[in-house]
């Protein structure tokens, strides 16, 4: 009887336990395929607006075959051949940038300056074919930059050479990455190009250029070509780690891990070049931002919208903000802002991320005075540039102790009073703890009066303190420091764009 009651207590158990699992899977089944479908529905809304319409397919497809057979006809005079490159071979590109590119490619054995010359000469003979408007770029090598109908177009010359890895300059591997790109990004994947573009483009990310230390649009094909469309990037990316490594065809093979680890020693992501594997076309990529990728592929991988794509368009800080947080952190904030040089932006970031370190030594270089906590830089490339300075210390006192040399150090000793002897102080010479000791007044009381007297020497000063040369150029004509609350303020408000800057400068972006 006991034995008949225990049976059936555990076959009633048994059930019960096996209708809670199938529940529990039902229940977490549902819940996977909400979060997918959730995901899919995002990436359906974003595409619905980042897809190029037919009528920009028509117009980009009619003005790159004109432009590539004028010069295909211009190049053949120096043997060479015009091809078209970059997210239109692929039907990767973005309807907001509506760019294309045109490599023109001239045989090896001609001379440097006689391939930048013709390949200028061919972009400004399009130019004026198609009366439009056009300017010289200056990468490695120069090239033109025609905009002509909305469509903005560049004539990149470059070699022909055998394979990517005898390249003479880096646009020489071009031709390569079409050929390779062509080849293995199946039409499928374009759109899945698209999105991840667009999801670093909203991070600010998007782009290997000097300004946004980001990946480049060959970078984001290649990853979607190796995790095979864009959920599963964004899977792969959320478990990536600092030095993750990922080589689509596998050049150095599984054993030469240790190898690839000190060749690209210190970057955060390398995508070894199929075309190249001494190249990682991630190399712009900042430490900074390969975490700010990862957490932004992670917060959406928790709750997909789509604003992770196109984000609202950021406020700019408000009086109220900037006051509540200079009385809640008791910092000190200075501005530095100049008119930016006539350069080109992969030359300007470089030299204003110097110049604010920079910066930062001039008021550090004496230890326990001036300290800065943050530093960033802004520009709009144009109009103005600013290092922000945000100081822990930016007032001393009028007094400074100076600590002299010890009693018994004769020679020291008398210089070190004779000194002091011919200039007022507050006290002393005396003796204290065995050394000669003085208290004087201080050059510098604040951080503002310390750096006014920095930058206005001449030019060779500033170069001599390590001042980026376009920089120091620009200073010698002019700047302007600023660290009062209200100054700041009106900067801000006079131009919006500095003001989201200085916003994001303070609330700094959660990476875990
Ligand atoms: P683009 O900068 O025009 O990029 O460079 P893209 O691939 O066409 O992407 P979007 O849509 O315009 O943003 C054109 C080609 O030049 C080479 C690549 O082969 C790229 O496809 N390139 C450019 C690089 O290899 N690295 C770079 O940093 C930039
Ligand atoms: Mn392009
Ligand atoms: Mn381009």
């Amino acid at each position: 009887m006991v034995t008949t009651y225990k049976v059936y207590y555990s076959i009633v158990a048994k059930l019960l336990i096996s209708f809670r699992r199938k529940w529990k899977s039902l229940y977490t089944k549902s819940t996977k395929k909400y979060n997918v479908a959730s995901s899919g529905a995002v990436f359906h809304q974003v595409l619905r607006q980042i897809k190029p319409s037919s009528d920009q397919r028509r117009k980009i497809k009619a003005v790159s075959h004109k432009v590539l057979s004028l010069a295909n006809r211009m190049a053949r005079k120096y043997k060479g051949k015009a091809i078209l490159a970059g997210s239109l071979t692929r039907d990767t590109w973005l309807p907001d940038k509506l760019e294309f590119d045109v490599f023109v490619c001239f045989p090896e054995k001609m001379k440097e300056s006689q391939m930048e010359k013709a390949g200028l000469g061919i972009g400004a003979a399009i130019a004026r074919k198609l009366k439009a408007e056009s300017k010289v770029e200056y990468a490695e090598h120069p090239y033109t930059d025609i905009t002509y109908e909305g469509v903005d177009i560049d004539v990149v010359p470059c070699y022909s050479v055998q394979s990517a890895e005898k390249i003479k300059s880096s646009v020489d591997r071009t031709p390569f990455h079409v050929q390779y790109i062509e080849k293995h990004l199946p039409t499928r994947l374009s759109d899945q190009v698209r999105l991840f573009k667009q999801f670093l483009k909203a991070a600010k990310i998007y782009g290997a250029d000097a300004k946004y230390e980001g990946l480049s649009g060959y970078t984001c094909e290649l990853l979607t070509i190796r995790y095979n469309g864009f959920q599963n990037l964004l899977k792969a990316i959320s478990k990536w780690q600092a030095g993750e490594i990922i080589d689509l065809e596998e050049v150095y093979g599984k054993k030469n891990i240790g190898e690839v680890k000190k060749k690209f020693w210190n970057q955060p992501l390398v995508v070894i070049d199929p075309t190249d594997k001494n190249r990682n076309t991630a190399a712009a990529l900042s430490m900074k931002n390969f975490f700010l990728l990862k957490k932004r592929v992670a917060d959406f991988l928790k709750k997909p919208s789509v604003e992770f794509f196109l984000p609202p368009t950021p406020e700019p800080i408000t009086e109220k903000e900037l006051a509540n947080l200079q009385s809640q952190r008791r910092t000190e904030t200075v501005v530095v802002k100049f008119i930016p040089p006539k350069v080109v932006p992969d030359i300007l970031w470089p030299q204003l991320r110097k110049f604010g370190e920079r910066l930062q030594n001039i008021l550090e270089e004496t230890r326990y005075e001036f300290k800065v906590m943050n530093r960033g830089e802004f520009s709009d490339e144009k109009f103005i540039a600013a290092v922000v300075l945000e100081l822990e210390v930016a007032h001393l006192p009028a007094v400074q102790k100076r600590i002299g040399p010890s009693i018994f150090a004769q020679k020291e000793s008398k210089e070190f009073l004779d000194k002091y002897l011919q200039n007022p102080t507050f006290a002393g010479p005396y003796v204290e703890d065995g050394t000669w000791v003085v208290e004087t007044p201080r050059q510098f009381l604040s951080a503002h009066d310390k750096l006014l007297d920095s930058l206005s020497k001449p030019l060779d000063v500033l170069q001599a303190k390590g001042i980026p040369d376009k920089i120091a150029e620009r200073l010698v004509t002019g700047f302007e420091i600023i660290s009062e609350t209200e100054k700041i303020l009106e900067e801000a408000k006079r131009n919006p764009d500095f003001g989201i800057y200085l916003k994001q400068f303070f609330q700094k972006v959660k990476l875990v």
